[in-house]
């Protein structure tokens, strides 16, 4: 919400600027009047714009028609990709007013503006066709003020050359562009002044304008730069870093994590173990006072033998005798246990008392 609201305003302010701008159609609809007078490249564009809306021309009677052909894959205007106009075969072309296909035009016949595509190829046009992105030719074939000819003038001869100046905007400020074409093969630049064909030049030499630099990017500095296109590269030592920046992060991790964990680990088993040693003293006192419950027991049944007591409770002694007898039971039972521990350090009931107790701490913490 907070990142959408400046992108927003940035587009409700763009919203103007685009309307008039980029929008190159009319807004009169199909069937309503319209006039090819007032037919026109707008400004600082160079966008072919009239009355008609972006899906109609003006046709010969002075009323908006259906388009019959188009230029762009994805025409502007349309909902439906159905209603859309086919585009020109090879061989034919689609002019500005996208009225219908036409077939190319020959050497010396009027074109329109920076449309190279209207005009017919030249027999070697694999040899003098551009290949290099930057629209220097259509075919090798090239509209200049108007006329189609082929771009074939070759080093030190006179070409035709055809300088336009485009609005370019950058921020609030307006400046031109000026962008020189001439009909010099792919390689050579028509020269404004002396209008003759010469060498492009290479990276670092003395530049006037972009069309002298075979990079087509004169710097400010009056030299040729590398093309504007080049994507930047790093150096081998910066994916080195990267990469041990990245496994060093990873590495450092798990070491962090089993740090922390060790020592929650050695925490819980001191935990763990005094609690051990605090039952073990316990039992151990337990088991201290029944040895000398035992024992005080016992010497009171020695001295009872030869006692009158025994004879004044003889019934009561057989009676004695045999409640001692589970006690008895008890006692081994617990001197056997008493070993077992002495001999492994460890109770299995010690043992599940302990983890009971620490499934209760684990709850706990
Ligand atoms: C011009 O367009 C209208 C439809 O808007 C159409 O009826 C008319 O036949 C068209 N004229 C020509 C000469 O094609
Ligand atoms: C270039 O022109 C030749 C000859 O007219 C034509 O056969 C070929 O299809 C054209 N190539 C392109 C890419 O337009
Ligand atoms: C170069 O192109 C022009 C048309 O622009 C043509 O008249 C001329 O014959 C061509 N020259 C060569 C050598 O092909
Ligand atoms: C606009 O032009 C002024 C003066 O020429 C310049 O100082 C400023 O940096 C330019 N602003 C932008 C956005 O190009």
């Amino acid at each position: 919400m907070i990142l959408l609201l400046p992108i927003t305003l940035v587009l409700f302010s763009l919203g103007p600027f685009f309307h008039t701008r980029v929008a190159h159609a009319g807004s009169v609809n199909y069937g309503n009047p319209c006039s090819t007078a007032n037919q026109r490249l707008q400004i600082g564009t160079y966008q072919f714009s009239g009355d008609c809306n972006s899906v109609t021309f003006c046709n010969s009677s002075g009323l908006c028609d259906h388009k019959g052909c188009r230029r762009d894959e994805f025409p502007f205007g349309y909902n439906d990709p159905a209603n859309m106009p086919d585009r020109c075969k090879s061989g034919l072309f689609c002019p500005d007013e996208e009225d219908a296909c036409q077939p190319l035009l020959a050497v010396g016949s009027p074109c329109q503006f920076n449309r190279d595509d209207e005009c017919e190829a030249p027999p070697n046009f694999k040899e003098l066709a551009d290949h290099s992105g930057f629209g220097l030719n259509a075919n090798g074939s090239v509209c200049l003020n108007n006329v189609c000819m082929w771009a074939n003038v070759t080093v030190g001869n006179t070409c035709i050359v055809e300088n336009t100046g485009y609005i370019v905007y950058s921020g609030t400020n307006e400046t031109v562009d000026i962008v020189s074409r001439g009909n010099c093969v792919v390689g050579l630049y028509c020269d404004s002044q002396q209008k003759v064909c010469m060498q492009q030049k290479n990276l670092n030499e003395d530049c006037d304008a972009d069309k002298e630099c075979s990079s087509y990017n004169c710097l400010a500095n009056g030299k040729c730069g590398k093309p504007a296109n080049v994507p930047k590269h790093v150096g081998s030592w910066v994916y080195v870093v990267v990469g041990i920046c990245i496994f060093g992060g990873m590495v450092a991790t798990l070491i962090g994590l089993y740090w922390m964990h060790r020592g929650h680990r050695s925490a819980e088993r001191e935990k763990r173990m005094q609690y051990w040693r605090e039952q073990n003293a316990f039992r151990q006192n337990i088991m201290q006072m029944q040895e000398s419950a035992r024992h005080s027991l016992m010497s009171l049944g020695a001295s009872g033998q030869g006692s009158p007591r025994s004879t004044l409770y003889g019934r009561e002694g057989v009676q004695s005798e045999d409640s001692q007898m589970p006690m008895l039971g008890a006692t081994s039972k617990s001197s056997a246990l008493r070993h077992q521990f002495s001999d492994d350090g460890f109770d299995a009931s010690d043992e599940s008392l302990v983890v009971k107790r620490s499934d209760r701490s684990d709850i706990k913490f």
